[in-house]
């Protein structure tokens, strides 16, 4: 699996910790940066990162700003997308196993770089291969709205 990564000034400190977590988890990193804590906007790198995951060039992202937020709403902005911030290891498993969950979104000033590691690990360990009839049809009811309302 190719993980895309894409993070502003807030989410940085995260970043090196999910870098090194995802190596050790056998899978690539498509890192579209940023690489320092010099103020950048956080909609220019979550735009990067749904974009990789719509082409097809990534299978998942993570996105980090200082709350998880900006990025979130950002990336949210494209069909096809289905970004969450989460946490708690619960929610960032459950969010692909129950909802398709495709970005992990968090927030540098929230959460340890430590804690961003497990939750990386919880995410993209979690699949939603096989998942139950309750989920699939509660998905397909989320996908009618996307449908409906996307242009
Ligand atoms: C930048 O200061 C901050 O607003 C951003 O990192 C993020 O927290 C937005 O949701």
């Amino acid at each position: 699996m190719i993980v895309a990564l894409g993070c502003d000034h807030g989410g940085f400190v995260l970043k090196q910790a999910i870098v090194e977590k995802i190596k050790q988890l056998g899978f690539e990193v498509l890192d579209f940066g940023t690489n320092s804590e010099d103020s950048v906007d956080y909609p220019d790198f979550a735009i990067k990162v749904a974009e990789a995951i719509i082409s097809g060039k990534a299978q998942r992202g993570i996105l980090m700003c200082g709350s998880g937020v900006g990025v979130c709403i950002t990336a949210n902005k494209f069909k096809g997308i289905y970004a969450s911030v989460a946490h708690d290891i619960y929610t960032a498993a459950q969010g692909v196993t129950h909802d398709n969950m495709n970005i992990l979104c968090l927030g540098g000033r929230v959460i340890s770089p430590q804690q961003a590691a497990l939750l990386a690990e919880a995410f993209l360990t979690a699949t939603n291969k096989g998942q139950e009839e309750r989920h699939v049809k509660r998905i397909k009811k989320v996908l009618e709205v996307e449908v409906k309302n996307f242009r």
